[in-house]
């Protein structure tokens, strides 16, 4: 019985690889770089991703012009990751998660800071050589928020239609980047605006729980909830009923995870009850400094959990949940059932030694070894995606 689910999904997987008309956007492996990190440009290992972003430039709160954190960097970045791997593309991000509120909501809302924030976008992005423009504006929270982000696109889209126009250059890509799940209490994105003005949307699905906020251990990242509907799988679900198509769609793959401290070290599953972060302050750790950790450490595990899609392993009181291979290779697959556009990495510096990237990227040359290593609960979760 497994087995023949197995070859129908096979037999679906070989249509849908098949089936891509010539002129779409190819499978997209994009991974941003946070300047801020320990990885230099020179050790990037391109040749693993199609996409490259270079995250983040921000903005003047009086001239709303990009202001670029470390220009030397910021720079290089597209020569040098070409050095490995010239078919690869670059997109520079503007905003994140800590840019300014008030900064980004004032340009937003005004037609005149939305000119000039757009030309020097445009500007931005051709002077330092990157092919896109990437916008994450994370903390949109109102209807006018909204509203203004989807006239935001419009006119940015005109602009670097007509910037093409004007040059002899190929046109920019404009991307966002977006949080799981399109309504957000009563205000929703500007989905029409989104599906018309931009090329794709990278949906970062990912902290879902956080230590800080809640006192039992949680899979941050779960692609199944059999018990919610905190996953991945219907945030997805969500964007696509409102009216995104899946060819629009990057699923973002976290390559961190979250420390808890355990109440009781005995009580150890998803759903334990924590009393709070471990290891780091708010519980944040990268994949490579879970592996060290758990290595020096002598940890339980990796423990893999399929109705959730997890790793997690257990070191005395702390508790840290992550995607590992195995996990990473399932998203992966799911992306490509759902006929998303690809996948994108937050963030590239947090794997360890390329374990991670790889892991994507080997999956599609041996999908047969990767089914037949599937345990029974893996090949029913695949089949129901169909
Ligand atoms: C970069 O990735 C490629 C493809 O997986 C691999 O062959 C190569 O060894 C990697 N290089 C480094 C320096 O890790
Ligand atoms: C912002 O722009 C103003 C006016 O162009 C300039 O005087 C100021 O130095 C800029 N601030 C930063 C932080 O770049
Ligand atoms: C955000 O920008 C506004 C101006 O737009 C400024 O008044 C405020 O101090 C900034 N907040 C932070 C935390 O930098
Ligand atoms: C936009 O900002 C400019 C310059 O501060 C101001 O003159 C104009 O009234 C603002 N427009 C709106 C719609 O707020
Ligand atoms: C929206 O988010 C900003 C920044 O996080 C916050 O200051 C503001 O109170 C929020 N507004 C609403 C309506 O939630
Ligand atoms: C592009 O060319 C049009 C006329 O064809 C002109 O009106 C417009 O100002 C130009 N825009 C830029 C950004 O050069
Ligand atoms: C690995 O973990 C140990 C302790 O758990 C720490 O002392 C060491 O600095 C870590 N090494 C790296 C490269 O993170």
């Amino acid at each position: 019985m497994v087995s023949r689910i197995a070859i129908i999904i096979l037999f679906h997987v070989f249509l849908s690889l098949n089936s891509h008309p010539a002129k779409a956007q190819a499978w997209i492996k994009a991974g941003y770089w946070y300047y801020h990190t320990d990885l230099p440009l020179s050790k990037i290992n391109s040749t693993l991703y199609t996409h490259l972003i270079c995250a983040f430039a921000n903005l003047n709160s009086s001239s709303y012009h990009l202001s670029i954190p470390s220009s030397d960097d910021f720079s290089a970045f597209t020569n040098t990751v070409k050095q490995k791997n010239p078919s690869i593309t670059t997109l520079l991000s503007i905003g994140g998660g800590r840019a300014n509120y008030s900064t980004i909501s004032a340009m937003a809302g005004n037609s005149t800071y939305r000119k000039s924030f757009i030309d020097d976008s445009i500007k931005t992005a051709r002077h330092y050589g990157f092919q896109g423009l990437d916008f994450s504006w994370l903390s949109a929270n109102t209807s006018d928020n909204m509203a203004n982000m989807g006239t935001l696109f419009e006119e940015w889209r005109a602009a670097i239609a007509m910037e093409t126009r004007n040059s002899s250059l190929s046109e920019l890509i404009l991307t966002a980047a977006v949080r799981l799940s399109p309504p957000l209490d009563s205000v929703s994105f500007p989905i029409d605006s989104m599906r018309r003005n931009l090329n794709w949307i990278h949906v970062l699905a990912y902290d879902y729980y956080l230590p800080e906020g809640f006192k039992f251990t949680a899979a941050s990242a779960a692609l199944y909830a059999p018990d919610s509907d905190v996953c991945t799988d219907t945030g997805i679900g969500a964007w696509i009923i409102e009216g995104l198509p899946a060819s629009k769609l990057v699923l973002g793959l976290p390559f961190f995870g979250y420390a808890w401290k355990l109440a009781n070290p005995t009580e150890n599953s998803i759903g334990a009850p924590a009393t709070g972060p471990a290891v780091t302050k708010e519980g944040d750790m990268s994949y490579k400094e879970i592996n060290n950790y758990s290595k020096t450490q002598g940890a339980v595990g990796p423990i893999y959990n399929s109705f959730y899609e997890v790793n997690y392993v257990i070191v005395g009181s702390d508790w840290i949940s992550f995607d590992g291979v195995d996990v990473v290779r399932i998203k992966v697959s799911y992306a490509k059932e759902k006929a998303l556009l690809g996948y994108v990495v937050w963030e590239i510096s947090q794997d360890d030694n390329w374990v991670l990237s790889q892991a994507g990227i080997r999956m599609f040359l041996n999908r047969k070894m990767f089914f037949d290593q599937c345990d029974n609960n893996d090949v029913k979760r695949l089949s129901l995606i169909d």
